[in-house]
């Protein structure tokens, strides 16, 4: 099971978009490593990129908050540490097959597609109209979108 990339998700912020987008490719390369019946190790480093490219997306949504004076950056804060923490006990009881990679990844889209839908969805919404800018988010559309054809 994984999400498919969808309307709803798309929040108009170059960054939080472009980060959500890679976490559904990751979602979705784990759900291709467990179809495909890899081995453990495979699926294991995986669920490692997945999970350090997550903690990588928190920290760039909280400094977006924090550049743009958002009011609620401490709660929004702890709802990644939260789910940071959820996350390393499943991988934990799946290195001793109480959990498997299967209930990550159901877990993980669940939560993906709900917190990015209300919570991320109030970080872009106030993006979209605060005065003070995030630092050089023109860079995300001049690099990541089109590349640097400038020249
Ligand atoms: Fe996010
Ligand atoms: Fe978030």
């Amino acid at each position: 099971m994984y999400i498919h990339w969808q309307k709803k998700l798309e929040l108009g912020n170059d960054m939080i978009d472009m980060q959500h987008r890679i976490q559904v490719l990751l979602c979705r390369k784990l759900d291709m490593a467990i179809k495909t019946k890899q081995s453990d190790q495979t699926i294991r480093w995986i669920i490692i990129e997945l999970k350090k490219f997550t903690e990588f997306h928190f920290v760039s949504e909280e400094n977006l908050m924090h550049e743009i004076d958002y009011p609620e950056v401490g709660e929004h804060a702890l709802i990644h540490t939260e789910l940071m923490m959820q996350f390393d006990m499943m991988v934990a009881k799946i290195s001793h097959h109480k959990e498997f990679p299967e209930d990550l990844l159901y877990f993980l889209n669940k939560w993906l597609v709900q917190h990015v839908a209300v919570e991320d969805l109030k970080i872009a919404e106030f993006a979209r109209h605060s005065a003070k800018r995030p630092l050089g988010e023109e860079l995300y559309r001049q690099y990541l979108l089109h590349g640097d054809n400038e020249e």
